[in-house]
């Protein structure tokens, strides 16, 4: 087997940076927060770091809507504070991935406030700019990902700009060749200091329909559904030539030494998995969010991993994702005792597991007081649970005030058991979540067949999921996890004369060798190696 790459072998942390570390005590993180936690990721074990958007931005959108692709909001610090969290990065041998936000800026970045300024500026065509249906109303029917519609009516120049998420956020328009050429261009300014890639935010929605067509209903929709579920977002999403876009973002990179490019896509895997390109020459990493959409069985999960493999095309490596910044806690969705379980599971899978800030912690959505609400997906569309702070709250490090994130007032409250559920009490405890973790994320850099290995479903039974990895000079292992709530028996394959435990989700059977068969105990799950006939 081929040596692997190190977006390949190793592991993704996701840090949301306004919750990581407060540096300064105005109750957000910061850059040098970041950097003072360096040791820790070290100390995991993880291999690169993805920071969400530290851009100069308004935050309408907490980041994702940029007012400058160069530079860094003085909230997070200073281009300098970037180059050396970068160095610090670097110099304990891990990588640092940034998030790239190419479909929209902010309504406040000098783009669009030319765009705005007049139909004859030059950069008039650098955003969407319809003029309004005979009946004076938006262009056509879509709808904006926060609630309303996507059209904002501009009363100066009385056309409409159109904006996938908030008004704030006007879509730049990927049709015109000088928006591409700018762009690329942001890439090799931050590609050139060094970074080592880019998670593209919403890279299927980047070309809209040439005709704008409108969006037909989708009969599945129910009102507890974000508003922009009524429609089936046909037209405004995935068009064939966004393909030639993302080949484009490619070939950027690939003037540089061992980048990666992750996409972000929420789409069904036949179309996903389109996203790596004819000629494996688009995306490195399309997300895989199905561990995110499926319900929490053992069939169900056992059949996404298989449709998965299957999917892929020949030399498109895989990858998994249990959480962001945008979803419930995985804690809170499955469970405590099936969040080990799913740990596990990331952790075992052929593929480059993407890990969220704070579920090595097993942190649970917190609830956020109507007077703390910030996310404005909330504020459009309350009462819904569609909003993102409780998945978003701050790092909880130690038992000291606010949980050692900062000396000032948290921006979002802290999870309300942190003074039990931080790092430091996690670390104490071997059997605690973290330990699991940091145990795991070890054992995957250290087996080849972890980390490099084939995929090879077993037989799911019950509610337990099976599957080995095998490798041509190691020996196979076999993953069992329960994700049910009763004791199960399971048989060694045929062909195994015995099996010893490498890692119980319980961190108590380590060394134990069973023959013929072994008991998974409820939201268990179990790695053995396996001694061949
Ligand atoms: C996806 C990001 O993950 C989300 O947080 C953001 O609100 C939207 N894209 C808009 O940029
Ligand atoms: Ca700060």
């Amino acid at each position: 087997m081929a040596e692997a790459l190190w977006w390949q072998r190793g592991v993704i942390y996701q840090i949301y940076p306004r919750s990581f570390q407060d540096s300064n005590a105005d109750g957000i993180g910061d850059l040098a927060g970041i950097r003072q936690r360096l040791d820790y990721l070290w100390g995991l074990g993880v291999d690169a770091v993805w920071i969400s958007p530290v851009y100069p931005s308004p935050m309408a959108d907490f980041g994702y809507d940029i007012a400058d692709y160069c530079d860094i909001d003085p909230i997070f610090g200073r281009l300098g504070d970037f180059d050396r969290l970068l160095a610090e990065v670097h110099a304990r041998g891990l990588k640092l991935i940034l998030d790239f936000v190419p479909n929209h800026t902010s309504e406040q970045h000098p783009w669009f406030l030319e765009s705005r300024s007049s139909r004859q500026n030059p950069k008039r065509d650098w955003y969407i700019w319809r003029d309004p249906a005979p009946d004076g109303g938006p262009p056509n029917n879509w709808l904006a990902n926060f609630g309303g519609s996507g059209w904002t009516f501009d009363g100066a120049t009385g056309q409409y700009y159109y904006h996938a998420f908030l008004q704030q956020q006007p879509d730049l328009n990927w049709r015109n060749p000088e928006v591409r050429k700018a762009m690329y261009d942001v890439l090799r300014f931050w590609l050139d200091r060094g970074v080592d890639g880019f998670r593209v935010d919403v890279l299927w929605l980047l070309i809209k329909d040439e005709q704008f067509r409108d969006n037909p209903p989708n009969p599945a929709w129910q009102p507890h559904q974000a508003a922009i579920e009524r429609l089936v977002q046909r037209y405004s999403a995935d068009r064939p030539e966004v393909h030639a876009v993302v080949a484009e973002m490619r070939a950027v990179l690939d003037t540089y030494a061992d980048r990666v490019l992750i996409g972000e896509i929420y789409l069904p895997l036949k179309w996903l998995v389109a996203y790596y390109g004819k000629g494996m020459n688009e995306a490195h990493l399309p997300f895989n969010f199905q561990l995110i959409l499926t319900a929490w069985e053992a069939q169900a999960i056992a059949r996404i991993v298989a449709d998965y493999e299957a999917a892929l095309p020949p030399g498109g490596w895989p990858n998994w994702v249990l959480g962001n910044h945008d979803q419930k806690r995985i804690a809170s969705r499955i469970g405590r005792p099936q969040a080990r379980v799913a740990a596990m599971l990331l952790l075992t899978l052929r593929g480059t597991p993407t890990l969220y800030y704070g579920d090595e912690l097993g942190l649970e959505n917190v609830a956020i007081p109507a007077d703390r609400v910030q996310d404005p997906w909330e504020k459009n569309e309350p009462g819904l649970g569609l909003g993102r702070d409780p998945a978003r709250t701050p790092m909880p490090w130690d038992a000291s005030q606010n949980a050692g994130f900062t000396a000032g007032f948290p921006w979002l409250p802290l999870n309300p058991d942190h003074t039990t559920r931080n790092v430091a009490s996690l670390a104490a405890d071997p059997h605690s979540i973290l330990s699991l973790y940091r145990r795991l994320i070890a054992l995957r850099r250290d087996r080849a067949t972890l980390h490099s290995g084939n995929y090879v479903a077993s037989h799911t039974e019950g509610d337990v999921m099976t599957f080995e990895r095998r490798h041509d000079q190691e020996p196979t292992l076999l993953v069992a996890l329960n994700l049910g709530g009763s004791l199960q028996r399971v048989a060694l394959p045929d062909d195994a004369k015995e099996a010893r435990v490498l890692l119980s989700t319980e961190l108590d059977r380590d060394g134990e060798v069973v023959r013929a068969g072994f008991d998974v105990r409820p939201a268990e799950g179990i790695i053995l190696e396996i001694s061949q006939t």
